[in-house]
């Protein structure tokens, strides 16, 4: 049996006119990332939809059986965009040929007000094939990618308040319903799992990293099946786990200027061949 699986991260799509004629926009946060954004970030993000309509034409000429996306859609969490962006996640989402799975990143979860908003624009991309596995946070998220494989998604985003305080945490009821979830035998006789979230698996960076990945890491040893999955660096990159079989591959942004990427899986039984997708000539292709 073969599977392809395609791993995406880190959109940053463009603030649609008028975004910030709202009240929102003067969330102390906001006014203080404005700045930010418009000195430090927001000319290497300005093709971002273009990109994205690469990855749409790269799908219809490479289809794939399944997506997996790590978040970080907005850059706001503004309701103006999330209404122009989530019709067009879910476009992209669509043209996987079985199903999709995707998470939230700290920049769609980006004030208090921001999960309700997430859930109401893409809760309907989120159904788990296992909700009795699921906390009352909604996660963990199961999606069966035929009888050898299956995805997880867990969420380690939340909102900060402070702009410079992008640090992530996994609930601890997540944590746990993880650990149950993994060694649950339709999941452990499985081939591949790919545990996908936003944050890296580690702590690097007290304000940018994932605060809790060390109790993340205890809960996934000794589970030799798993790939992990992660965006929020805005660089591609890939290493295995410490004196482990378990690798771990982060997107990098799909849209960041001259750091266009993503990661494609194609599985033959046991073995798992990843390529890297990347920007060349206003097209996405693939290099070994
Ligand atoms: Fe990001
Ligand atoms: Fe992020």
């Amino acid at each position: 049996m073969s599977l392809r699986i395609l791993h995406f991260s880190d959109v940053h799509l463009p603030l649609p006119p008028g975004a910030w004629r709202s009240p929102e926009a003067l969330h102390p946060k906001r006014i203080a990332a404005r700045l930010n954004f418009i000195l430090r970030r927001g000319n290497k993000y300005t093709e971002s939809l273009q990109k994205l309509n690469g990855l749409n034409e790269f799908l219809r000429r490479e289809p794939v059986d399944y997506l997996l996306y790590t978040g970080d859609t907005l850059n706001f969490g503004l309701v103006r965009e999330f209404m122009d962006a989530a019709p067009r996640v879910a476009e992209t989402l669509t043209l996987a040929r079985q199903g999709a799975l995707a998470v939230p990143g700290n920049h769609d979860l980006y004030t208090g007000a921001s999960p309700a908003h997430y859930e109401r624009h893409f809760g309907p991309h989120s159904a788990s094939d296992l909700p009795e596995a699921a906390t009352s946070t909604g996660y963990p998220i199961v999606r069966w990618m035929g009888p050898e494989a299956a995805a997880i998604a867990i969420n380690s985003s939340r909102p900060n308040f402070n702009f410079w305080n992008s640090s992530g945490h996994v609930p601890a009821a997540e944590l746990e319903a993880l650990g149950q979830l993994l060694a649950r035998p339709e999941i452990a006789n499985r081939r591949h799992v790919f545990l996908l979230t936003h944050y890296p698996f580690d702590e690097a960076g007290f304000f940018h990293g994932l605060r809790n990945a060390r109790a993340l890491l205890k809960t996934l040893q000794g589970h030799k099946n798993l790939i992990l999955l992660h965006g929020h660096n805005h660089r591609a990159y890939t290493y295995f786990l410490p004196n482990s079989p378990v690798p771990l591959y982060c997107a990098g942004s799909l849209s960041k200027r001259d750091a266009e990427s993503f990661w494609l899986f194609d599985l033959f039984g046991g073995v798992l061949n990843p390529r890297r997708g990347v920007w060349r000539n206003a097209r996405f292709t693939l290099v070994e």
